[in-house]
């Protein structure tokens, strides 16, 4: 009989038992906020893979930071839902988002400046032995994962996060998201200040991450951005997700045009199949 398996059988790569397609990381799906009579977010669909980037782009007051506010629990969408691995969630907080392993990286409220790279990187979470804190093990940890991302320009871990560059913070503040174990990381605008050296490192880094099976929601502006390191784009206009695919089915005058008119193409009845008519 095929049951009888004994442990040893348990072991071997057949046992791994196939689930179905999986469902993406993260689903939404019409995702409506309102702030007074401002619709800020209109039924937004968008589908966010693991192992993959995603971009999100739009024009300014697009909505783009207020859905990943719906995301990261600082919003609390007005209807719709969120699926976290097809399971029904509510993100009611940051910390319910967290929970789930998902990790935001802002532009600039990411770090204390105040504080070292280490402590960032374990702030609110710091490890102990016995009674102190266990500096080592934290520096240890914190090192490790810089070095694992490649993250090779800083000069040390213990300065403060001030003196770094603002590659180098958005290096920690990503780093920080690993160390944690997050599944999702989500960025909004990270390259918007940056120099270009500093821009490709960030962009490195994203990729890295969804190379290691993580997702990534990569917001920006700038469409090099996105077409060096999206696998998918998804573009919204005044709070409605008007494109989305795999990023081989766009290209800049096509995403600029969702950008900034909410459609693409003039021509209505055009007949000839382009099969990315319908994004
Ligand atoms: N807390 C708020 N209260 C009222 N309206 C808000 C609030 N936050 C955002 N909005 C409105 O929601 C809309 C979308 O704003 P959002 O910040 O998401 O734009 P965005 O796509 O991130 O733009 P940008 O590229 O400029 O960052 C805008 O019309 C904005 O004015
Ligand atoms: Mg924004």
């Amino acid at each position: 009989m095929a049951t009888t398996t004994n442990a040893s059988n348990l072991t071997g790569p057949a046992a791994e038992h196939h689930s179905q397609p999986a469902a993406p990381l993260l689903e939404l799906r019409g995702i409506v906020k309102r702030f007074g009579p401002v619709q800020a977010l209109n039924g937004v669909n968008l589908v966010v893979p693991a192992g993959e980037v995603t971009a999100l782009v739009g024009d300014n007051g697009a909505g783009k930071s207020v859905l990943i506010k719906c995301i990261a629990g600082i919003h609390t969408p007005d209807g719709g839902e969120i699926l976290w691995q097809g399971q029904r969630v509510h993100i009611r907080t940051p910390r319910d988002s967290e929970r789930l392993g998902i990790e935001t990286v802002y532009q600039d409220l990411a770090l204390c400046d105040n504080l070292d790279i280490v402590q960032n990187m374990f702030l609110g979470r710091e490890r102990t032995a016995g009674p102190l804190l266990d500096e080592e093990a934290m520096e240890r940890s914190a090192a490790d994962t810089l070095a694992s991302l490649s993250v090779t320009t800083v000069r040390s871990i213990r300065q403060p996060v001030a003196s770094l560059s603002g590659g180098q913070r958005q290096a920690v503040a990503i780093a920080k998201a690993v160390l944690w174990n997050s599944t999702l990381v989500i960025m909004d605008e990270p390259t918007a200040a940056l120099g270009v050296a500093q821009t490709e490192m960030v962009l490195e880094l994203a990729r890295r991450l969804a190379d290691r099976g993580l997702g990534v929601l990569l917001i920006s502006h700038n469409l090099n951005d996105v077409f060096q390191v999206a696998d998918r784009v998804a573009v919204l206009y005044l709070g409605r997700m008007v494109a989305s695919g795999p990023a081989s089915e766009f290209d800049r005058q096509k995403v600029v045009e969702y950008m900034t008119t909410g459609r693409f193409g003039r021509v209505p009845d055009a007949p000839d199949s382009k099969p990315d008519g319908k994004a």
